[in-house]
């Protein structure tokens, strides 16, 4: 048997996601609540001449192989923080819809970068794992942690939350997927003559979370890029209303979209939202799922046998 490390890494849906203006850098300040949630992938690492990438799922063809996968990128800082060649392969078994506002690039830079530290020995501290998160991308560092998080400077500075209950969500995702820079070009576009306050976390959001509240969270979802995804890809209007016509009690675009989110009372609530979802042709698919979700965590280790 040959030494390999397989990390399991949930997707997120942003319960708010408050965004300030343009920053010197291009980048936005944020306050932004993520919350994991039960979409998975799995990244698994194991030994290999030089570093390479494989990726089966619905969407695989669309997962780019070479170094601009987060994963990749994942795989060569760590081992270059270390001295060490990124001598893996890595294959993703991708769940997560792509490009699609669910953070599924992250999960697997955050994957990939748990899994190499736990082949390679190396048990580097949470903190470590974390910095190089946040240079890969600004919602890496959510991926490992999972749960719920209050993410502000680009997102990628993190105060975990404290979580009530159980949420239950339906995912409806769209045909084709969404430029993360292009939706915020789109909200800078539309925010150009307006002076964009400086993003705030929603006290009454939080507390939703803490309490485990479904009805009042669904009261206070909130995205200022919704109307910038939808601004690019007007036909969401109809996933939200169908979602919301077959009961959901919110919905939203999650993150930068074209995924949209529903908030259901309970579990039967979100099977009959999916259905229904689907049965509109409002979207490619649709998912039922809980939150919150565990972080990035190992869920196979098999070490090498000579
Ligand atoms: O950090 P990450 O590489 O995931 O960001 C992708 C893009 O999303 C950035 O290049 C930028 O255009 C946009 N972005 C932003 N403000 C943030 C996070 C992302 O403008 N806080």
């Amino acid at each position: 048997m040959s030494a390999g490390v397989t990390v399991r890494v949930p997707a997120k849906v942003n319960v708010q996601l408050a965004v300030g203006g343009a920053r010197p850098d291009g980048y936005h300040d944020l306050a932004n609540v993520f919350l994991a949630v039960g979409l998975y992938d799995e990244v698994t690492v194991t030994p290999a001449d030089s570093l390479t990438i494989s990726c089966t799922g619905a969407d695989a063809d669309q997962v780019p192989l070479d170094r601009g996968n987060l994963a990749a990128r994942a795989a060569e800082l760590l081992a270059a923080r270390h001295g060490i060649e990124p001598n893996v392969h890595i294959h993703i078994a991708k769940d997560i819809p792509v490009a699609g506002g669910m953070a599924g690039g992250s999960a697997d830079g955050a994957g990939a970068l748990l899994a190499c530290d736990t082949l390679w020995g190396l048990e580097s501290p949470q903190s470590a794992l974390l910095d190089i998160c946040a240079e890969l991308g600004s919602d890496v560092p959510f991926s490992l942690v999972g749960g719920a998080a209050l993410g502000t400077g680009r997102g990628e500075r993190l105060t975990v939350l404290p979580v009530g209950g159980d949420f239950h969500w339906v995912f409806a995702v769209a045909y084709g997927g969404l430029s993360t820079p292009a939706v915020y070009r789109e909200f800078d576009r539309l925010n150009a003559d307006v002076a964009v306050p400086a993003p705030v976390a929603s006290s009454q959001l939080l507390e939703a979370l803490r309490t485990g509240d479904t009805s009042a969270l669904a009261g206070s979802l909130v995205n200022d890029l919704q109307p910038a995804a939808l601004s690019l890809r007007p036909s969401l209007a109809d996933t939200l209303a169908a979602g919301t016509a077959a009961g959901a009690l919110a919905a939203l675009v999650s993150g930068s979209g074209p995924t949209t989110a529903f908030l259901a009372k309970d579990a039967d609530a979100a099977a009959g939202i999916a259905e229904a979802l689907l049965a509109s042709g409002s979207c490619r698919t649709a998912r039922a799922t809980g939150a919150p979700a565990r972080g990035a965590t190992v869920i196979q280790y098999s070490g090498a046998v000579s």
